[in-house]
């Protein structure tokens, strides 16, 4: 039993010690934003991804598609659960090319938005889920439970992440960015203080618009995150009553040629 307790602490110890160290890539700095979905009891908060969803929409849509989510899924509960009326009106703002008609129409909530490839820019709908902020011991086990891997964390530091510093490289403008790995990022600082009007009045600093995207994209790559983790939850409370129990069952069935031994 000594031994039990003893591996399981050094096994949580080595899950939780790596807590300070939030960048481990040479250069790279990821701040460990505190989004709402964190933690086993976590929810997306609906007001910050409409938000997101409009920082995203005059935005970032410009250069990156978003290419695997349909319009529909805005209404789904959980997300940023727009009304019928209200996604249909959002879908009709956008022109999806209609391969019957060949030409371009106003979407309809079944569409997906549209990929776009004209900056060289990768799609976002899962980038919050291709990329880890946290690496190494801070993206293991209970970490991972709390915490996440750090996706959302990684895409807001790097659109508040701009030094200010600029070179050219083979034609191609490089931006300074203190989360970007290798310290280089050829994406033109996308946010300014106040480029966002929200009509709840919610604040517009680079910092805010930052999270509230990376809300939305975390939301995009990961739209069932509040029912998987209900299940882990519950996977992960049975599992301990269940080693309790059997260890307790073990020691029972043992007991008598135990005794008789010693
Ligand atoms: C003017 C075009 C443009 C706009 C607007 C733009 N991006 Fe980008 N973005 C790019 C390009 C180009 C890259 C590829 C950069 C590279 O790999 O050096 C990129 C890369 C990225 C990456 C990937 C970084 C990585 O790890 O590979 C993320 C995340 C991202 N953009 C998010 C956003 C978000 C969120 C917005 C809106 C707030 C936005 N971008 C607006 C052009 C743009």
């Amino acid at each position: 039993m000594k031994n039990i307790v003893l591996s399981t602490l050094v096994a949580l110890g080595l899950s939780m010690g790596g807590s300070a160290a939030l960048a481990s890539e040479a250069e790279s700095h990821i701040t460990d934003y505190e989004f709402s979905f964190e933690g086993p009891f976590g929810k997306f908060d609906q007001a910050q991804l409409q938000r997101g969803l409009q920082v995203y929409t005059e935005v970032c849509s410009a250069c990156h598609g978003l290419r695997l989510v349909a319009f529909r899924n805005l209404g789904d509960a959980g997300g940023p659960t727009y009304g019928e009326a209200e996604v249909k009106a959002y879908a009709a703002q956008w022109d999806i090319y209609n391969a019957e008609a060949d030409e371009d129409l106003p979407g309809k909530p079944a569409d997906k938005f549209p990929a776009n490839t004209s900056a060289g820019a990768p799609d976002l709908s899962v980038m919050a889920k291709a990329r880890a902020g946290f690496h190494g011991p801070y993206g293991l086990l209970f970490n991972q439970l709390t915490k996440g891997m750090g996706g959302p964390e990684y895409i807001a530091s790097v659109l508040a992440g701009y030094d200010g510093h600029e070179k050219e490289q083979a034609g191609t403008t490089l931006y300074g960015n203190t989360a970007f790995p290798g310290g280089n990022i050829s994406m033109a600082p996308p946010l300014e203080d106040g480029l966002v009007e929200f009509a709840d009045g919610s604040k517009n600093d680079v910092e805010n618009m930052a999270q509230d995207v990376a809300a939305f994209l975390m939301w995009t790559a990961e739209p069932k995150l509040m029912a998987r983790k209900q299940f882990g939850l519950v996977a992960f409370i049975f599992l301990g009553i269940l080693g309790v129990l059997l260890y307790l069952t073990n020691k029972k069935l043992w007991a008598p040629i135990k005794r008789k031994e010693a």
